[in-house]
């Protein structure tokens, strides 16, 4: 049976399109997802977008026989103590990911909640990081 990852993006990033391509790069989420699974063929994807910190809570608690969590949080990593605890509680291996790099942004950017709960965060890589993020995945995994 294939390793089950789950990819987890927050607000704002379905709607990367109209985004500053700049920041965020230039390729829009479904052809990210796409992208992930052309270079990860042995390993199944749950892919989740939600605008909503509950529904994205919810997908954390709920998610069953996952090796690994990669999240985006997007605005919410700045914000919600509740998606922190809610990935402090899941035990799972766990990797933040930014397209942009939120260190060097604006300051409230690198207010972070989230970095202290996952075994790793990746920032400013666009989709580079969720390849990495998922590789990191994958080679813990193969360790334990
Ligand atoms: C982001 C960075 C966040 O600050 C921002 O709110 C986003 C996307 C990123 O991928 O660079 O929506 O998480």
């Amino acid at each position: 049976m294939k390793a089950k990852i789950l990819i987890i993006n927050g607000p704002n990033l379905n709607m990367l399109k109209f985004r500053d391509n700049n920041i965020y790069g230039s390729i829009d989420l479904k052809q990210i997802n796409k992208k992930i699974k052309k270079n990860f063929k042995n390993i199944k994807f749950i892919f989740f977008q939600s605008n909503s910190e509950e529904k994205i809570i919810n997908k954390i608690q709920k998610s069953k026989k996952i090796i690994g969590i990669v999240i985006n949080p997007a605005a919410y990593t700045h914000t919600s103590v509740a998606i922190r605890d809610a990935l402090e509680i899941k035990n799972v291996i766990k990797v933040e990911v930014h397209l942009s790099d939120i260190n060097n942004r604006e300051e409230f950017r690198k207010i972070n909640y989230i970095k202290d709960v996952v075994d790793k965060s990746i920032f400013g890589k666009k989709i580079l990081g969720y390849f990495e993020a998922i590789q990191y995945i994958v080679e813990k995994k193969l360790k334990k």
